[in-house]
């Protein structure tokens, strides 16, 4: 467990789109704090999702809601620009993608927004440690990405673990967040490894009432025991 704030992201990836200003309204008064928003091109993963024009939407309509922005495209150096200038307030972008990452993270935190690292379930964390001073959140993969409603795969415990220990070591500033296959049963391992941001999709949005389903989820998350 950790001691730093859980912050519960609901995925609008699982939201009804054709109804977004309505699902927005349902993920403000759901008590969630951040909204998660999936950005695929396509190329780094084989699906695709939406650009600036929802992140600009959702500023509009979400107030002062924390905007997440999860970048699962090549070459994001060439977009940060423009999703910051949408409204995102973090911005999330792959170790796998083509480009020169501690660039793109210097290049987001000067245009003033929170800069975020993701990485897949088989990438080392190893990887990501030179990187950690350069951000504020380390976005572990808890499924391959491109798709909602896969399965969380637990294979990424150990990783949330290793960095948990590395982070406070170190003493950096950054949060832990899981992404992928994240609800009621499989978020309460993954705070105990040392996740507080905590991304889900499908879990939250098939429920009909998106309030209880995040209080649920909270209830879940902190009733997480400390583990080795
Ligand atoms: C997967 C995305 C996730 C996805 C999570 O590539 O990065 O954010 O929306 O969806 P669930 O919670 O349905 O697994
Ligand atoms: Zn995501």
């Amino acid at each position: 467990m950790t001691s730093r704030p859980l912050i519960i992201a609901p995925s609008v990836l699982a939201a009804d789109l054709g109804r977004i200003d309505e699902e927005a309204e349902r993920i403000k008064k759901s008590g969630a704090e951040w909204v998660h928003i999936d950005v695929m091109d396509g190329h780094f993963v084989p699906n695709i999702s939406f650009g600036t024009n929802m992140v600009r939407t959702l500023r509009k309509v979400m107030g002062d809601v924390t905007l997440d922005v999860h970048l699962m495209i090549e070459q994001p150096d060439r977009y940060a620009r423009d999703f910051v200038e949408a409204g995102a307030d973090c911005l999330s972008v792959h170790l796998e993608a083509r480009h020169t990452v501690s660039r793109t993270l210097d290049l987001i935190r000067e245009m003033g927004c929170r800069a975020g690292l993701a990485i897949n379930p088989p990438t080392l964390f190893k990887h990501a440690v030179p990187l950690l001073p350069k951000i504020q959140q380390l976005l572990l993969m808890t499924v391959n990405p491109g798709f909602g409603g896969q399965a969380f795969l637990s294979e990424v415990l150990p990783k949330i673990r290793e960095a948990r220990e590395v982070i406070l070591r170190q003493n950096y500033d950054v949060d832990i967040t899981v992404d992928g296959g994240i609800g009621e049963d499989t978020v309460r391992p993954c705070v105990s490894a040392g996740a507080n941001i905590l991304v889900a999709g499908t879990a939250l949005f098939r429920q009909p009432d998106l309030t209880q389903a995040v209080a649920n989820l909270r209830k879940s998350a902190q009733s997480a025991t400390v583990s080795g």
